[in-house]
């Protein structure tokens, strides 16, 4: 249902089962279905309604990762939703075109609840974007692309405690959307492809098998200021990227595909008569200056691996704010990797409630493609990250490593906005 100022739907996390391959079905957690999840789509003014309900037998959370919320809105660590409990969630969208998801975030499964199946996607759209030439017809020219590794087991299963690593549980196979070996067909010349790193803990670096660059058009939160031309595209564990391929030069049959190093991501097989797309704009949106005047600055420091992971020394704790801010007050956070003795693991930096921006990466200009709202930004070891922001709403927000896995052992803190 909807209406020009609400849009309502309902999202069930249940159990399910699939046949990702011959053999046995695999178990499964999904939102609506058997695994992963609806696309919720939500105009940006409009107020988002979503009745939840938990089906599992476990309580479980719904997190809307890049959603700009008030914090009892956010559904994290301390918004539970019992086993066979309903919560209504209800917020005005307020953010810019964007590809977010949710998940769920409640301490000691959400790692495992994830790599079960459960992702979903929320596409924000605009009316500054519809106005651009860009892909946008789901499922034609404009595709969800859900990244995940798994591993199954001899009888097909997902299990989780085999597969488990406290540095990040990892796996051989690669899912998009939850497909094994997918393609699509491409009958547009140019394609947009939603990239979404939904796998627990592994960084991809992403490439077209002909070793065309892709055109960058958004980060995580929206997007960025004008296309940019990139030919390896790295992106970490809850990270986003839309990318439009340009299919215009290329001969029908042509093989095409996403790759992540060997590993084939996505097939793309070019129709013969392929749909002229025009050309993809060359200024997107305008991006608002980063505001840092009267700024609260705070220093992050991540170190450690496996089970000894802590930020600033410190591991999670439900009953401890870390942080204090006030919305308004402009944030400069300074974000450390530190490099350990042993560790070379970089850790994905997620904020909740708010899109940041990055000022810094080692003291240089980040990146062109790393210049829009951001909401995770990976930290490779040793380096330095500084970003910028403004909370806009109230509440306790969690900060944390996306490596899910270094998430629940308590490299999270939070921050309490008033
Ligand atoms: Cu994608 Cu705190 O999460
Ligand atoms: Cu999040
Ligand atoms: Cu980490």
């Amino acid at each position: 249902r909807s209406d020009a100022n609400a849009v309502s739907y309902t999202v069930t996390a249940q159990k399910g089962a699939m046949a990702f391959k011959d053999g046995r079905k695999t178990q499964t957690l999904g939102y609506n279905g058997n695994y992963l999840g609806p696309v919720l789509q939500v105009k940006q003014g409009q107020t988002l309604n979503i009745t939840t309900k938990n089906q599992l037998n476990e309580a479980t959370s719904f997190h809307w990762h890049g959603a700009v919320v008030p914090g009892e809105m956010d559904g994290g660590p301390h918004e539970p939703v019992a086993a066979d409990a309903t919560k209504q969630v209800s917020f005005k969208v307020t953010q810019p075109a964007a590809t977010l998801w949710f998940h769920p975030h409640v301490m000691g499964s959400t790692a495992k609840q994830v790599y079960q199946g459960l992702t979903g996607l929320i596409y924000v759209n605009d009316q500054a974007s519809q106005k651009l030439n860009l892909p946008h017809d789901y499922g034609k020219d404009d595709f969800p692309v859900i990244i995940q590794d798994r591993q199954f087991s001899a009888a097909n299963q997902f299990d989780y405690d085999k597969a488990y690593s406290a540095d990040g549980t990892t796996g051989p196979t690669l899912l998009m959307n939850g497909t094994l070996n997918p393609y699509v067909n491409v009958k547009t010349k140019l394609v947009r492809l939603r990239l979404v790193n939904g796998s627990n803990a592994r960084n991809y670096h992403l490439t077209l098998s002909n070793q065309q660059a892709m055109q960058q058009i958004a980060d995580d939160g929206g997007l960025l200021a004008r296309p940019v031309a990139v030919k390896k595209l790295a992106l970490a564990p809850g990270e986003r990227a839309e990318v439009v391929v340009d299919t215009n030069k290329l001969a029908a049959g042509q093989p095409l595909a996403v790759m992540a190093g060997k590993q084939r991501v996505l097939q793309l097989r070019l129709a013969k008569h392929r749909r002229t797309s025009g050309q993809l704009p060359t200024k997107l949106a305008t991006l608002p200056t980063v505001d840092t005047a009267g700024a609260q600055h705070q220093s992050l420091t991540f170190s450690g691996m496996g089970h000894m992971v802590a930020i600033n020394d410190q591991t999670y704790s439900a009953k401890r704010i870390d942080l204090t801010a006030k919305v308004g007050q402009p944030q400069v956070w300074t974000l450390k990797n530190a490099r350990g003795m042993m560790s070379g693991r970089s850790h994905p930096f997620h904020l909740h409630g708010v899109q940041f921006r990055i000022l810094s990466i080692n003291g240089k200009q980040p990146p062109a493609n790393e210049r829009g709202w951001k909401d995770t930004v990976d930290l490779a070891s040793g380096s330095t990250v500084k970003i910028a922001f403004t909370f806009k709403n109230r509440g306790i927000y969690m900060y944390h490593c996306h490596n899910l896995e270094h998430e629940e052992q308590g490299m999270m803190g939070q921050i309490k906005v008033s």
